[in-house]
């Protein structure tokens, strides 16, 4: 393994990357051992009780009951390693460090945009801080993609009106290939990025040069929030009025007049945006219109991270 990459993987640049290593090779290798043994004994039956006449029969034989129960218990063992262990690496994977560096990431057909917690904008090269987890919350403008970046084992769909996120920490400032993973139209082949990671002085004069391009996702959201009079029904202090504060919504958890208990997360917020009568907060009339579904999802990203911002 290594830093090199092998015949089966390439390089290997991130935190998690070396674990996926681990589990893939264990796999490979009791595939290996199980295949060899396989066509062994195949091919050792296949001439020591071959036919040797027109007349021969061969004789009745009884399982035996120790080697029934080792073909049963053995690969169900081995089964059940592979499983806890991937099972283990899969949250890890899946779960986020809370400090990670935030980036929010638009697909669509067919180029890769990021928006940096400062209001930076680029296409295509996707900068972050070496050694640092980054979280990226992704969306889609129109059809299913697939965020990949190989050499540090992460992948994932990236769908239209609904997040999803995926975090990674390189290990080294480098440059990595951003792959799409999922067809997505005739041009689906050529949606390429790059990662570039910085050390982290490298990063800070980075982003100090490119940014200023745009407002930071929770100012152009605060603006968004007034200019639609969301803060007619929604305080930002606590104070309850015809909607529920926003005062501390983001994480926490809500109960819907359904009785269901939900967690406040980008989903939900996106939810309660473009759909609001599918989940009512307990104590609330259903009094949101619908009408903000009509929102572009770049204004909708803008009101969900101010949200978030209100603590
Ligand atoms: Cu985007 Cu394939």
């Amino acid at each position: 393994m290594g830093d090199r990459g092998t015949f089966w993987l390439p390089e290997s640049a991130s935190t998690v990357s070396g674990e996926v290593d681990a589990l893939f090779y264990l796999t490979y290798w009791i595939s290996v051992v199980i295949f060899v043994g396989v066509v062994a004994a195949m091919a050792y039956f296949v001439v020591r009780y071959r036919r040797r006449s027109e007349s021969d029969v061969p004789p009745n034989v009884h399982a035996s009951r120790a080697f029934e129960f080792t073909a049963i218990v053995l690969p169900t063992f081995l089964v059940l390693i592979v499983f806890t262990w991937g099972f283990r690496v899969y949250l890890k994977l899946n779960v986020a460090p809370p400090a990670s560096y935030e980036v929010q990431v638009t697909a669509s057909q067919w180029k890769w945009d990021f928006i940096y917690p400062d209001g930076t904008v680029t296409a295509g090269d996707l900068h972050v801080p070496a050694n640092r987890p980054i979280r990226l919350v992704m969306n889609s403008m129109d059809v299913l993609h697939s965020f990949f970046v190989p050499e540090f084992r992460v992948k994932q769909d990236v769908i239209p009106d609904r997040y999803t996120s995926v975090w990674f920490e390189a290990t080294r400032a480098d440059t990595f290939q951003i792959y799409c993973t999922e067809y997505c139209g005739n041009q689906h082949s050529g949606m390429l990025g790059t990662v570039v990671a910085l050390p982290q002085d490298d990063f800070d004069a980075w982003l100090g040069q490119a940014g200023g391009g745009g407002l930071a996702p929770e100012v152009y959201g605060e603006r968004l929030f007034s200019q639609n009079n969301c803060n007619t029904c929604h305080s930002v202090d606590g104070t309850p009025g015809v909607g529920p504060s926003m005062q501390g919504l983001f994480g926490s958890e809500r109960a819907l007049t359904t009785g269901e208990t939900v967690t406040a997360d980008e989903n939900y917020l996106r939810e309660s945006i473009v759909n609001p009568m599918a989940t009512v907060a307990q104590g609330y009339a259903p009094a949101m219109p619908a009408s903000f579904g009509a929102l572009p999802p770049e204004q909708i990203n803008a009101l969900i991270a101010y949200i978030r911002s209100v603590q």
